[in-house]
């Protein structure tokens, strides 16, 4: 029997590979000193960048009436966490007690979820260096400081460790702890039925729920976590019109 065809991570092909890397090229010879270059960061942001923050943009919009945390299980480099702070800074400026809790072991997919191989042909395993959190939870600071009533900080969270542990740990810590949006970004069934499960006692009518990969047969874990947890839940699904390889759900 011959080996399967390896899983497909990106849609880039041929031509656009090099033009991507003439990009990364550009930007690594950027003449713009670095305080211009913060300020002028949409020169390297491509278009599959440019798209995850319209969604985000667009999720935040349908949440922002609902009370509650905002978190994201899989973070890997923390990106929608910060975009989710900056989004928080524009649509509703005076509401400090939104809080966003991102979940992710920092140091990859752990070796048992069988992940490990695929990711590292995607992003070098996702793994970050110890000090990735601390790093990570210092910029969401610079951010919720340099936004408006930037005196009051600290309210973000960043939660190392497998989710299966991690998730029900911090619930059990935080039973007052409602949930207004939650994006799920790991993929196998092991962490995302776990992180469902902890959730599901603290979502309310209007969470919303992003899913990252619910329709791909490639990795179902995903979707089979996401049925067996949302049987006796009522809820509104639909795919994501700018991203159609993610999922909405909506509690109703
Ligand atoms: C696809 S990446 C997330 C990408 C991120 N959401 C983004 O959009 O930039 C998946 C992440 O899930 C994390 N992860 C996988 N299994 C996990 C587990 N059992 N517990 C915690 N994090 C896990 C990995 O470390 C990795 O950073």
């Amino acid at each position: 029997m011959t080996d399967p065809a390896p899983v497909e991570v990106t849609t880039a092909f041929g031509e656009s590979f090099d033009f991507r890397r003439r990009l990364q090229e550009l930007f690594d010879r950027s003449p713009l000193e670095p305080d211009e270059l913060m300020f002028n960061l949409g020169l390297y942001v491509r278009s599959s960048l440019l798209v995850k923050f319209l969604v985000l943009d667009d999720l935040y919009r349908r949440f922002v009436s609902v009370p509650g945390a905002l978190m994201e299980f899989g973070t890997w480099r923390g990106q929608n966490l910060v975009l989710l702070e900056n989004l928080r800074a524009i649509h509703e400026p005076f509401n400090k007690q939104r809080t966003i809790v991102g979940f992710d072991t920092f140091t990859g997919y752990p070796e048992a979820s069988g992940m490990a191989d695929t990711a590292l042909k995607e992003h070098g395993s996702y793994r970050a260096t110890s000090d990735y959190p601390s790093y990570l939870a210092e910029l969401l600071e610079a951010h919720e400081g340099s936004n408006a009533f930037g005196h009051l900080r600290g309210n973000h969270r960043l939660v190392a460790g497998d989710v299966t542990e991690t998730a029900p740990q911090y619930f059990a810590d935080h039973p007052e702890t409602l949930v207004a949006f939650a994006f799920f970004d790991m993929g196998p069934y092991e962490p995302t039925v776990a992180a469902l499960r902890a959730i599901q006692p603290h979502l309310v009518p209007g969470s919303v729920i992003l899913f990252d990969e619910l329709t791909w047969s490639g990795a179902p874990g995903e979707a089979i976590a996401f049925k067996e947890v949302f049987r006796d839940i009522p809820y509104a699904i639909e795919k994501c019109s700018l991203y159609p390889s993610k999922s909405i759900v909506t509690v109703l």
